[in-house]
């Protein structure tokens, strides 16, 4: 199958390129970065650019497209650029998949757009899952509800082509387990070993090679998702040396009630869907990929 990846010389882009190169598909990837793989089909090209994209569009002939191209951590850019950047190349992106023939398009969210981080959210439930409300507080979050909502508005104009998104957890790419310093700024043993690091994102996180498989895996079966539809991509476990029904209202103290239902050792944030519908099964946890000292005697 022809894939268009955006982003894909991402940090999640990067293993969404190789999981579908490896699953025996055609990838070109767009970026305004190249790719440092120089086996990567890729063009560079700014895709709010709508010559350029038009372009790209022409020449990959995509029947899938993974959108993860944007401006993917909150605060490192003016709000109004974060909002304008994501939400038009989401639709720009999104809407081209549609009008040029794709079967299937899948753009990145994330769980920010729960709206977790602010005194007042209380969850109604954990492990939060799909159906749970949104209710985005900053500009990245409001950002990937918008691009959900533009997933909806253009399911409703086709049933050719299903769109979908995927809400990737903490993305930890594979230089990372090892050491590499992360987009926050800190290792991965650092946030391991500092709770309120990880509580930012109530300790949930996902191996960049697994987050890749359900992008493949929505790509490849539009038959059994349906259009709009939403799955949340994190590992099983916390990324947290012991269960988190005690840590988690340390730092959030609204999450009190709903806290319990973790005591064994669940993620704050369900993926059953994912497993449900597409058999998604991330297998890379914490304790077995994280190879930098610092944290090996954490396990
Ligand atoms: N990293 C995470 O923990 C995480 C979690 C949830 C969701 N996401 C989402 O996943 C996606 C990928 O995240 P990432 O961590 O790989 O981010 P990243 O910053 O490493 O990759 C994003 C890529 O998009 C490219 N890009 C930006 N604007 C572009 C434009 N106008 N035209 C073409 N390319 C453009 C950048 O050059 C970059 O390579 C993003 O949408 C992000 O919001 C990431």
């Amino acid at each position: 199958m022809r894939v268009l990846v955006t982003g894909g010389s991402g940090r999640l882009g990067r293993s969404v390129v190789a999981t579908l190169t490896e699953r025996g598909h055609h990838v070109l990837s767009v970026d305004t970065a190249p790719s440092p793989d120089p086996d990567v089909e890729g063009i560079v090209a700014d895709l709010l650019d709508e010559t350029a994209r038009d372009e790209v569009f022409t020449r990959a002939r995509p029947e899938a497209v993974v959108h993860l191209a944007g401006i993917a951590v909150p605060f490192t850019h003016p709000d109004l650029d974060t909002l304008s950047v994501n939400t038009r190349l989401a639709w720009a992106v999104l809407s081209g998949a549609v009008t040029h023939g794709a079967h299937s398009a899948v753009a990145a969210s994330s769980p920010t757009v729960y709206g977790y981080n602010t005194p007042s959210w209380r969850p109604r439930y954990l492990p939060l899952d799909e159906d749970h409300p949104v209710e985005p507080w900053h500009a990245y979050g409001l950002s990937k509800a918008v691009i959900e909502e533009t997933v909806r508005a253009l399911a409703r104009t086709t049933d050719d082509c299903v769109l979908s998104c995927v809400r990737p957890g903490y993305v930890v790419a594979p230089e990372e387990w090892a050491g590499a310093v992360t987009q926050q700024g800190h290792t991965m043993a650092e946030r391991l070993a500092d709770p309120a690091l990880a509580a930012t994102s109530l300790f949930n996180y996902v191996d960049a090679r697994d987050a890749a498989e359900l992008f493949a895996l929505v790509a490849e079966n539009p038959d059994k998702v349906t259009g709009g539809q939403v799955f949340n991509a994190v590992a099983p476990d916390p990324l947290a040396t012991g269960p988190i029904d005690t840590l988690l209202p340390r730092h959030h103290p609204a999450t009190a009630d709903a806290a319990p239902a973790l005591a064994d050792g669940r993620s704050a944030f369900s993926a059953e869907r994912a497993r449900t519908v597409l058999n998604w099964n991330p297998t890379r946890t914490w304790r077995d990929q994280m190879t930098d000292r610092a944290a090996t005697d954490r396990r």
